[in-house]
């Protein structure tokens, strides 16, 4: 039969009218969700590993709150997931607390105060992608320690030592290596070997079923519980750190390390729909970024849309294409740049960007904005999911950037370093090597931050807490957050399942729909390319690794842990 699919909700006068087939009059989507993840009625944490989230949980068993099992499961990634958990870089916190009070914490890794614009231009003026993703220059003041301790300080209940002697434990006895970390060590070997020109820890070969022992991790763990986050940022460990980088061709001074600062920043909130989102603010692109694609989506009835169809899939891409664009333009550190957060999140101004988008053919790129791009994200990090038994969420993303940071292992203090100077856009204005252009609100500069993509992200519904979500992916992040709420809020899925659904992304430029490997048929993909889109679907590629929370109506806790990875959800 065929119908008429009224595709806006509001705004008959301005859309477009499809026609498509329908197979009936049944309703399309389910109306309760299927809860396949792991339950629970009082606490949880969801993380990329299960020992991570088993210290945190046990955190809140012996009466600590969601502050004290981040500090204790952030601590304990970087000693079990080396590839995205650490010391050596950074991260962002969203915070809702039990009173409906919300917060976020910004603990991005800075440039150095000897960084500048050019750093990373060879001498014919092109970018110079290895010095800005490999080694000492790469790396950017880490902000993990600070930002760890100071939301415990704020916000906990428990004191720093019994939060940190499970870590310390674990980092002694050691951790089992999974198959999947295998494998990537494996591929990452030589490269780590090569930068930091010795055999260490993690250059040996490892297979599945390893234990892991990281005595020197263990050390510099036992030397923060007994003398503070000052033991970092200040004195002898500073000293080494920028002693080592240096010698490694960086730029980071000890100073640099005590000048760190961490920052309380509002978090950015939108509406959708009934929902209220929270989400982190720049120097995140995430907050803004989510809230211009959903903001774009809403006018539009997804009752009449199949998941993942062809139709959904254009209607994403186009909001997705359209709020990247103005991202690469107006988004940097907050400190450094002034960003009209509220003009970029109006509804005028989104009704009037989508205005060109035609359902009969895909908008290119070219035609959305000739504006400058920020430079190219790559996709490891580490997202973690907590609720506490007191009815505080909260949702973090951590990096140190590409898989295993800057590839700089430091053995005497049992971590690696992260090469986030790669997330600043190291040429302004002008193409990659990837043809992307970059923006001067991210151009390098002393003291900065650089954008991030990550979007830790709590969802309220009707004022009760829905949701606690976020993921690792570079550029990616923010669509797969996107596609959570979307598949849970419209497709009435519990969070597993909403977890496991296959993803796709675009980011404007390359114009490009990106599919996971998994999940989309050839056939949708044709149809798609016969409108104009150009798709690319690689060999095992995943986009994005989501650990998230949904409190159902019935109180009752649902984790989704991403089968995409190791990650686990444990809670009581
Ligand atoms: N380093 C990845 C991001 O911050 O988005």
């Amino acid at each position: 039969m065929l119908m008429i699919l009224r595709f806006f909700k509001r705004h008959v006068k301005i859309g477009a009218m499809f026609i498509l087939l329908s197979l009936g009059c049944q309703p399309k989507h389910p109306l309760s969700p299927i809860l396949l993840g792991v339950t629970a009625e009082n606490a949880m944490v969801v993380s990329a590993r299960k020992e991570a989230s088993a210290i945190g949980l046990s955190v809140m068993a012996r009466g600590g709150n969601a502050f004290d099992a981040m500090f204790a499961t952030e601590l304990a990634l970087a000693v079990v997931y080396p590839y995205a958990g650490n010391l050596g870089g950074g991260g962002f916190m969203v915070y809702r607390l039990a009173d409906g009070s919300t917060g976020s914490l910004d603990y991005r890794e800075m440039a150095p105060s000897a960084a500048h614009r050019d750093m990373f231009l060879d001498r014919s003026g092109n970018h110079d992608t290895a010095k800005s993703t490999v080694g000492g220059l790469a790396i950017g003041v880490p902000g993990t320690i600070k930002g760890i301790f100071a939301a415990q300080k704020k916000f906990g209940l428990l004191s720093v030592e019994a939060l940190m002697n499970p870590v310390i434990e674990l980092a002694e006895k050691g951790y089992v290596v999974t198959q999947k970390q295998s494998d990537r060590l494996a591929q990452y070997r030589e490269i780590i070997r090569q930068t930091t020109g010795t055999q260490t820890l993690y250059t040996r070969d490892i297979n599945p079923g390893d234990t892991i022992k990281n005595l020197a991790l263990a050390q510099t763990l036992r030397r923060l519980r007994d003398q503070g986050q000052e033991a970092f940022y200040q004195g002898d460990m500073a000293e080494h750190m920028s002693t080592y980088i240096q010698a490694k061709g960086g730029v980071i001074q000890s100073e640099d390390f005590e000048h760190y600062k961490v920052h309380w920043r509002d978090p950015v909130s939108f509406q959708y729909e009934d929902l209220t989102i929270t989400s982190m603010g720049p120097p995140s692109s995430g907050g803004i970024c989510l809230g211009q694609i959903m903001g774009m989506l809403e006018p539009y009835d997804f009752d009449d849309l199949d998941h993942n169809n062809a139709l959904y899939i254009q209607l994403l891409t186009e909001a997705e294409r359209r709020a990247y664009a103005d991202r690469s333009h107006f988004l940097g550190d907050p400190d450094f740049v002034s960003i009209p957060t509220e003009q970029l999140l109006s509804r005028a101004y989104l009704e009037q960007k989508m205005a060109s988008f035609d359902p009969k053919r895909a908008t290119a790129s070219e035609h959305i904005a000739h504006g400058p791009l920020i430079g190219h994200e790559s996709d490891e990090t580490t997202h973690y999911s907590i609720v506490d038994p007191f009815g505080n969420a909260i949702s973090v993303t951590t990096t140190i950037n590409g898989a295993y940071g800057s590839k700089l292992f430091d053995p005497e203090l049992g971590f690696f370093y992260n090469n986030e100077m790669d997330d600043f856009s190291a040429k302004p204005g002008t193409p990659n090597m990837f043809g992307l252009i970059g923006g001067t609100a991210n151009a390098i500069a002393p003291g900065k931050r650089m954008l991030s993509s990550m979007t830790p992200t709590i969802v309220t519904k009707q004022g009760e807490l829905w949701q606690v979500l976020g993921s690792p992916g570079g550029s990616t992040i923010i669509t797969t957050v996107l596609q959570i709420i979307l598949n849970t809020h419209h497709f009435n899925m519990g969070m597993q399942q909403a977890v496991n659904q296959p993803r796709m992304h675009h980011q404007w430029l390359p114009d490009l729909i990106q599919f996971e490997s998994e999940g989309f048929e050839q056939k949708l993909l044709d149809s798609l390319e016969q409108k104009g889109y150009k798709t690319i679907q690689k060999e095992y590629q995943i986009i994005g690794k989501v650990d998230a929370i949904m409190r159902h109506s019935t109180g009752i806790l649902e984790a989704g842990a991403d089968p995409r990875g190791d990650d686990t959800a444990l809670g009581f």
